[in-house]
């Protein structure tokens, strides 16, 4: 019965990468061009590393060009500018992502703000949140794009159900409650200085948790069938041994939620298939031809 639970994340992107390749082969068929995402890492941070080197992969396997260009951690914002600049005239590339965090001497909103507004994949620039938030056409953060898939093939129309929010960043919070309100849900935003978040929690037909505290969503914080969405990713140890878990207490809350992501194996791989997604909508507004079906 469990097992009917848990949202498989893992599957769900596979399928949508499937899709995703076959649109690509189609363009490349049909209107002679391949989609392109450029991805700038800056330094040595090994968790960047790690998802720069799997963005790499994925664009590769589905069929688009990859460009990745890494620079020293000492590199200055000047020299990160003039690339992004070299990259927003670039016919070749259609999306341009740069890994965050990036070091300290680099102010990273400025950067993200040099994209091109109709290249940047991850949606962070002003215009993109401008744009969703707003309901203009534009590119939208992966993760929360993710996470509303999940949702929709989970729940049908959202429409009148309460969603609360755990975390308020420009990454995953913001953009996420911008989303469920988009879908006609009663948005609440919880953060940290929320009085009673278990109240909150208890009220909601929804939960996203986004805040980067390990399990700290507890079952007996949940109304009974509540569906619950973890963007949590916390490297911890137990009994001597390091492992992954989410922002939610998978254990605890399996039992009275309607259906809960696992960590890992469901948030995360979404992400990247909602980045090439972006990165083959990208291709084609710039090419001005429509999304292969
Ligand atoms: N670092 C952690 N998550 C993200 C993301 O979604 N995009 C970028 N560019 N950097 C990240």
């Amino acid at each position: 019965m469990s097992d009917q639970k848990i949202i498989d994340g893992k599957a769900f992107a596979e399928k949508i990468r499937t899709k995703i390749t076959e649109q690509v082969a189609s363009l490349q068929k049909h209107n002679g061009f391949t989609p392109g995402l450029a991805v700038v890492l800056v330094g040595e941070d090994p968790a960047s590393k790690v998802y720069v080197r799997n963005k790499g992969e994925q664009t590769k396997a589905s069929g688009m060009a990859s460009f990745e260009h890494k620079l020293d951690a000492s590199t200055s914002q000047a020299t990160l500018l003039s690339l992004i600049d070299q990259l927003n005239k670039d016919p070749k590339v259609n999306g341009i992502l740069v890994q965050l965090p990036l070091p300290k001497q680099i102010d990273a909103q400025a950067v993200i703000n040099a994209i091109d507004p109709d290249k940047d994949v991850d949606g962070f620039h002003v215009v993109n949140a401008g744009r969703l938030a707003t309901g203009g056409q534009g590119l939208v953060p992966c993760t929360p794009y993710g996470c509303l898939l999940l949702l929709k093939d989970r729940l049908g129309d959202l429409a009148g159900k309460h969603a609360v929010v755990i975390g308020r960043s420009n990454i995953v919070g913001k953009p996420m409650a911008q989303l469920l309100l988009n879908e006609s849900c009663t948005v609440t935003i919880a953060h940290s200085k929320t009085k009673d978040l278990p109240a909150e929690v208890r009220r909601a037909d929804i939960v996203i948790a986004a805040v980067g505290r390990p399990e700290m969503v507890k079952g007996d914080w949940l109304k009974e069938g509540a569906v619950v969405i973890d963007v949590g990713i916390n490297r911890i140890e137990k009994d001597g041994k390091f492992k992954l878990v989410g922002d939610v207490d998978f254990q605890s809350c399996i039992g009275r939620a309607g259906a809960i992501t696992p960590v890992p194996g469901g948030v995360g791989p979404m992400t990247i298939a909602m980045l090439l997604h972006s990165t083959l909508v990208a291709a084609c507004r710039q090419h001005g031809v429509e999304l292969p079906k």
